[in-house]
């Protein structure tokens, strides 16, 4: 698959603003998704070079830690508690729901770009187990069912 074009400027931007400190690829990394949504695979060699590190290096930090994304995110991004708390009130279950639903696993966004898919380990509402949050806004005691009338509500909205 052809690699989707990228915005070269903004990463040699964050790269010039920050190359120079200690340990500077993360924050780099982190630099490039707050601005583009993800680190694109095409930016690898650039950052590498920047930074005097193999492209190897430079890749394995970014598959290493599962928040940063290599392809661009859907227009909202669904996160899915998986911590103790929403496990024991079935979100396994919903879990399971939401992926067929949607047809994708986490790290992953829908065919039409709607919708990423990504875990989450406590939202700090444990009460109202199992949770999920869209965007900013939180979800508790969300069931299959009630999770498919958000994505409804959510879809006809926009
Ligand atoms: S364990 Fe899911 S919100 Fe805390």
């Amino acid at each position: 698959m052809a690699e989707q074009e990228w915005d070269r400027e903004t990463v040699q931007g964050i790269l010039a603003s920050l190359k120079d400190k200690p340990g500077a690829l993360l924050p780099v990394l982190h630099g490039i998704q707050d601005t583009l949504g993800y680190v694109p695979p095409g930016s690898v060699p650039l950052i590498a070079s920047e930074l005097n590190l193999s492209r190897a290096e430079v890749h394995g930090v970014i598959t290493f830690y599962h928040y940063f994304r290599d392809t661009p995110p859907g227009e909202q991004t669904i996160y899915v508690c998986r911590a103790e708390s929403c496990q024991s009130m079935g979100s396994k279950t919903l879990e399971h729901h939401i992926k067929q639903r949607l047809g994708v696993d986490y790290h992953e966004t829908t065919a039409d770009g709607a919708f990423s898919l990504e875990p989450v380990y406590c939202l700090g509402n444990c009460a109202c187990s199992p949770s999920i949050m869209i965007d900013k806004e939180v979800y508790g005691r969300v069931t299959s069912q009630r999770f498919d009338d958000i994505i409804e509500t959510i879809r006809e909205s926009t």
